[in-house]
This record gives structure tokens, C-alpha cells and sequence, in this order.
């Protein structure tokens, strides 16, 4: 068997290799090597919720190594046990894979804590120290993340002392990476900013941001979609398609949350990171191969071809929930909710419109929409075509025939769908929308890995791919900036219903040019 990678296949260049032919069977998870994982903010939402069990159900499949280290960075005066015993309650209760004593026995064995506060050089010092041991005791062989799940305030004073005590740097041979979590800052100045204070002290490969959503199963299969069929890539084009709805719609209400919401609102929360890398993903032309670089180069490619289609009062829309019922429980209005100003102007939805000026997409909208406390929880793309430039039919027959469209279905119900119209059964001839669906529970026994598994796995294997780098960053927030000015200057957002679909001024945006949100 030829496992060179030179590609032997007629109409190649001579010595061409074909980057896809790369001898590693890729069907095969990798193991992580020697390693450990520093979270900051361990003992926060996202910690107990995400990352604690996605490290746990990590090491259940058997993908860390077996010294693998946790290391906890808190104020709380802990013993290392007291900490293991927190862990152990979180991941026990949202475990995705089933709890297994001996596995968590086995991880048990790497769980430290340190105490400090990230203005206490001595917590840091003993930071520094509890790492040099670990090497010894677990065989970590210096190998270190550093996860930052706290405000991005904090940010400038962990990084220096990082630094400073010498964490960023390891023994020869081994890596230090850091991985940042959203907001990454709240406009385009501070994001740069930020991304000049992580980068002083992390060199750009070793920064590692993360956007769960690109973790997501359903978000990684738009590329096999697109690129592994003939079938959809001929019609994914302005010749083709009308426009394309990216929707990520929520249930929840922000009960809870108001010290990170608020002042935050939904278009920082989802649009600029969640929602404008699907919409990348949609748009983006064919990358060379699957290389982290391909991959970030396509992105940022088409990122640079996009802007805000405008006038931004006709083309973006926000709102904020009021009480009402969601199914049969009675909710409030975000003004009511704990810890929210009754004059708080936070928009709980918002909605914009894109375009993006190359020769593929000139003159399709890509609109994208988010919001919570709306009808249902569920988040798709929908790619909506032009109708057929002429139909055979007595008017009647096509009545109610709609737009071919292909949803798809990012949660929950992974999958695609597939709208065509069809034959109404009868001696009559009627035509109307039938939906052909793929649905991933059907098609596969094997179960999707949570988001923050796989992403995190790829911070210890130093695998970039699904992180986006900083100027993908940078011009996601280039594209809002324009609406989260004009919203300042405009007081308070309109008021929806929760349970409905959000504000009829998200309506307005499509309804000038005769199209509709779907009811998904
Ligand atoms: C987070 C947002 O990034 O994504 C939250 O900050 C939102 O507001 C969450 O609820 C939704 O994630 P998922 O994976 O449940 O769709």
C-alpha cells in the first residue's frame, strides 16, 4: 500500500502530494500525550456544567492520559481532596457517558488546588510550583493549559502573572497553550485590545479561543455536506439560493445570568461569535485541505468579503422579552427577572442582515437571528432557493408551493432536512412542500460527543482547527460594531411576548423584500 501521500492518480502533477492521502487513518480518535489543565474560574457555572463533565466523559472514553492532571486556581482555602470531592459531584450529575467509579478514581489521582486570588503574586507562585511537582508525580512532562474561564477584566492580570512566574514558558520540548472563552471583548477596540494582551504573553498558535459551537457535531458535518457531495455545491450560489436564515432560538429566559448579561445583550452574546462562524461556514469557499490553516484562511476570506447590509434601521432588528407563558408556565419579562434594572436597554434578541460581495453570494441576504424565551429552543440553517424560474402549471395546481429549501438542523433533532415540492396524492393535479429529513439518530448508532469534549481534547492535542483566530474575531466584531452603536443611541428595545418569535421588527427586515422568518 502506497502511504506516502504522493499522489499516483492520473492528472496530477508530478510529485503533487495530495494533502487528503495523509498516511494517519483520521477515523481513529486521538489520545491526548502527557498533560494537565489549569482552569481559572473552576468553580463557575461553566466549569461545573461543561467543563468538569466534558473532562470526566474524556477520560471515560479513554482519550487523556493516564497522568493526567487537573488543577483548580480559586480563592476557596481547599485541600485537594475538598476540590476532587466538588468534581466529583459535577461530573457524577451531568455526565454524558455513565459514571464509573474506577475511571473516576483513576482521574481523581491528578486533581489539585490552588488557592489565590488573581491579584495574589503568591497563589501564582504556588501555581508555578504545584506545576514542576506535577511533572515529577504525574509525568506531565511540562505540558500545561491554561483555561480562563473568567471575565475578560481579569484577563490582563492573570496573563502577567502567567508570565511572570514563568508558566507561559515550559521545559524544552514541552507546550504552554492558553484557551480564552467569549465575550472576547465587547466591541472591535477591545477585542483588539485583548487579543494584544493574551498575545504579549502566548505566541497566536498557542491561543486557543473557543466557540462551542464549533464543536458541535451537526456545525463540523456543514463541510462534509458542502464538500463531500457533487450534489449540493453546483446550487450553493447566487444563481441558486434567494437567501439563507441562521437561527439559534432559546427557550431559557436570563434568570441568573444578570451579572454576565446585562449590558452584554444578544447580539455580543451569539451574533458575534456563534452565529457569524456558521455563517463563515455556509459561505465560505472550498479550503485546499482540512488543515487548521485552510480551514481559518477560508473563513477569514469570506469574513473580509462581508458587511452590513444597510440602512441598519431596515435591516437589523432587536427586542427585549416581556412576561407571558412559555407552553403552560408563567414567565417574566426581563425587567423582572433577578438582578436586571427595570431601565435595563439589554436586548434579549436581535437580528441582522449580512451580505457578502463576491462573485458566489452577490445579492443574497444572510440573515441571522437569536434570541431567548422564543417559541421553541432550537437552532438551523436554512438554506432558502429561488423559486423555479417557470412553472408548467395551471396557477392553482402550485397555490401552495413554497421555496425549496435545506435546513440544516444544528439542535436539537440533529440532521437535514430537505424541502422539495411533490404530488398530492389524487386524481387531481396538486403540488405542495413535502420534507425528505435525515435525522442523525436514525442514520448512526454512535452518540455525538458534547461540544467542550472534543474541544477540549484538541487544546491538549494542539489541534487549532476549530478555533477561531484573532482576526476572525476582529472582523466579526468590525461587522456589529455599526449595530451596537445605532442601538445605544436609541434607548429602549421593542417588547416581545416570551413564547412568540420575537419583535415585529424582526418581521419588517424580511417583509420589505416578500420573504418570512420560518417557524421552525
Ligand atoms: C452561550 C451563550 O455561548 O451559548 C448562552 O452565552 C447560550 O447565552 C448558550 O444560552 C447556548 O448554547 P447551546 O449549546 O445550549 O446552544
Amino acid at each position: 500500500m502506497d502511504t506516502s501521500g504522493a499522489d499516483t492518480s492520473t492528472g496530477a502533477p508530478e510529485g503533487w502530494v495530495n494533502p487528503l492521502r495523509d498516511p494517519r487513518d483520521r477515523r481513529l480518535p486521538r489520545i491526548a500525550g502527557p498533560s494537565g489543565l489549569v482552569i481559572f474560574g473552576v468553580t463557575g457555572d461553566l466549569s461545573k456544567k461543561k467543563l468538569i463533565p466534558a473532562i470526566y466523559d474524556l477520560a471515560n472514553r479513554g482519550l487523556l492520559p493516564p497522568g493526567f492532571s487537573l488543577i483548580g486556581f480559586g480563592r476557596r482555602r481547599w485541600a485537594h481532596e475538598e476540590f476532587a470531592a466538588f468534581a466529583r459531584e459535577q461530573a457524577r450529575e451531568r455526565c454524558r457517558t455513565p459514571f464509573r467509579e474506577d475511571v473516576w478514581e483513576q482521574l481523581a489521582a491528578g486533581l489539585r488546588f490552588v488557592t489565590g486570588t488573581f491579584d495574589d503574586d503568591e497563589g501564582f507562585d504556588r501555581l508555578a510550583d504545584q506545576l514542576v511537582a506535577l511533572e515529577a508525580e504525574r509525568g506531565t512532562a511540562g505540558n500545561y493549559a491554561f483555561y480562563l474561564s473568567i471575565p475578560p477584566d481579569d484577563f490582563p492580570t492573570v496573563c502577567r502573572h502567567l508570565d511572570r512566574t514563568g508558566c507561559t514558558r515550559g521545559p524544552e520540548g514541552s507546550w504552554r497553550r492558553v484557551v480564552i472563552e467569549k465575550p472576547f471583548g465587547h466591541d472591535l477596540a477591545s477585542a483588539r485590545e485583548l487579543n494584544a494582551v493574551v498575545g504579549a504573553v502566548f505566541p497566536e498558535d498557542s491561543v486557543f479561543r473557543i466557540d462551542h459551537y464549533l464543536g458541535k457535531e451537526t456545525v463540523q458535518n456543514i463541510l462534509a455536506l458542502r464538500f463531500a457531495n457533487q450534489l449540493f455545491e453546483p446550487v450553493w450560489n447566487a444563481n441558486h439560493v434567494d437567501h439563507v436564515q441562521i437561527t439559534m432560538a432559546e427557550d431559557i429566559g436570563l434568570g441568573g445570568r444578570a451579572g454576565y448579561y446585562d449590558g452584554i445583550g444578544a447580539a455580543r452574546d451569539v451574533i458575534q461569535n456563534h452565529l457569524i462562524q456558521l455563517m463563515a461556514l455556509v459561505a465560505m469557499e472550498e479550503p485546499t485541505d482540512f488543515s487548521a490553516a485552510a480551514l481559518r484562511a477560508e473563513k477569514t476570506k469570506v469574513l473580509e468579503s462581508t458587511s452590513l447590509a444597510l440602512p441598519i434601521s431596515e435591516t437589523a432588528a432587536r427586542g427585549q422579552y416581556a412576561g407571558g407563558w412559555q407552553g403552560s408556565e408563567q414567565v417574566v419579562g426581563l425587567k423582572d427577572e433577578e438582578g436586571y434594572d427595570p431601565s435595563s436597554t439589554t436586548e434579549t434578541y436581535a437580528a441582522i442582515t449580512l451580505e457578502v460581495h463576491n462573485r458566489r453570494w452577490a445579492g443574497v441576504p444572510f440573515y441571522l437571528r437569536t434570541g431567548k424565551r422564543l417559541g421553541r429552543r432550537v437552532t438551523e440553517i436554512a438554506v432558502v432557493f429561488r423559486r423555479a424560474p417557470h412553472l408548467p402549471f395551471d396557477a392553482t395546481m402550485t397555490q401552495e408551493l413554497g421555496q425549496n429549501a435545506l435546513v440544516i438542523r444544528v439542535q436539537p433533532d440533529e440532521g437535514v432536512t430537505l424541502r422539495f415540492g411533490s404530488k398530492v396524492p389524487g386524481t387531481a393535479m396538486e403540488v405542495r412542500d413535502v420534507n425528505m429529513d435525515f435525522a442523525y439518530g436514525e442514520a448512526f448508532t454512535e452518540s455525538s460527543p458534547e461540544a467542550y469534549e472534543r474541544l477540549i481534547l484538541d487544546v491538549l492535542l494542539g489541534e487549532p482547527s476549530l478555533f477561531p483566530v484573532s482576526r476572525e474575531v476582529e472582523l466579526s466584531w468590525q461587522l456589529l460594531d455599526p449595530v451596537l452603536r445605532d442601538w445605544e443611541s436609541e434607548g429602549q428595545p421593542e417588547q416581545y411576548q416570551a413564547g412568540t418569535w420575537g419583535p415585529r421588527g424582526a418581521d419588517e427586515i424580511l417583509a420589505r423584500s416578500g420573504r418570512a422568518w420560518r417557524r421552525p
